[in-house]
């Protein structure tokens, strides 16, 4: 009887210790707000307008060719590049450095030349430096403008959302050197 009450008695017992101990904090997966208690954050919205020098050619290329068919060239379905591009403030391969843009575009179109560009803007300039801008779009690279959408950001372009506008402003037909001038239309907190 009384290792009866005792056994009950530590049951008990552990379970008011175990409750406690799951009830905690420790090891939750997903925890909501309330939209009630959540300060809403202010929208910004801003402009970027930069230059993309995108140099296939030399000793020190910003784009490297890292897959497709072995007889494709530049210009050619399946060819996919992987880029570090300097993004400077003016035109001039020597204007002020203000970013990088990261990334791969693969030629995805097999009876055309449109791209399929995956890119990160990552930003180095004063208080912006450190943040960076995602984009992911269809780059049909000889209409004038091409748009594409962008899904993303980190630092102060958290929740980004907008579009990119791409033109070329110089390109050289033969390498396919090119140095591109992108304007974000960027809504973020
Ligand atoms: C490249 O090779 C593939 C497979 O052999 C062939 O179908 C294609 O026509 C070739 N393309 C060129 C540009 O030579
Ligand atoms: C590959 O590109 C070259 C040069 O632009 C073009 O002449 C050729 O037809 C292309 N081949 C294929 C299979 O797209
Ligand atoms: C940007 O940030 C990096 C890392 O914090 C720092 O090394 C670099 O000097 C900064 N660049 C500018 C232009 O402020």
């Amino acid at each position: 009887m009384s290792s009866f009450v005792t056994c009950h008695a530590l049951s008990i017992l552990f379970f008011i210790v175990f409750s406690t101990l799951f009830s905690t904090n420790y090891g939750v997966f997903i925890k909501e707000f309330p939209e009630a208690n959540v300060r809403k954050p202010v929208e910004k919205r801003s402009h970027l307008q930069f230059y993309l020098h995108d140099t296939l050619d030399g000793k020190s290329p910003s784009a490297v060719r890292i897959a497709g068919l072995p007889n494709s060239t530049f210009m050619n379905f399946t060819n996919t590049m992987i880029a570090d591009d300097p993004l400077t403030g003016g035109p001039k391969p020597t204007s002020k450095l203000v970013g990088r843009a990261q990334g791969v575009y693969a030629m995805a179109a097999k009876n055309d030349v449109a791209l399929l560009t995956v890119l990160n803007f990552a930003f180095l300039e004063g208080k912006h430096n450190g943040s960076s801008i995602s984009i992911v779009g269809r780059n049909h690279v000889f209409d004038a403008v091409r748009e594409m959408p962008i899904i993303g950001g980190s630092g102060l372009f958290r929740f980004a959302r907008g579009y990119a506008l791409a033109n070329t402003f110089w390109v050289d037909s033969k390498t396919g050197d090119a140095i591109v001038e992108y304007n974000l239309f960027v809504w973020h907190f």
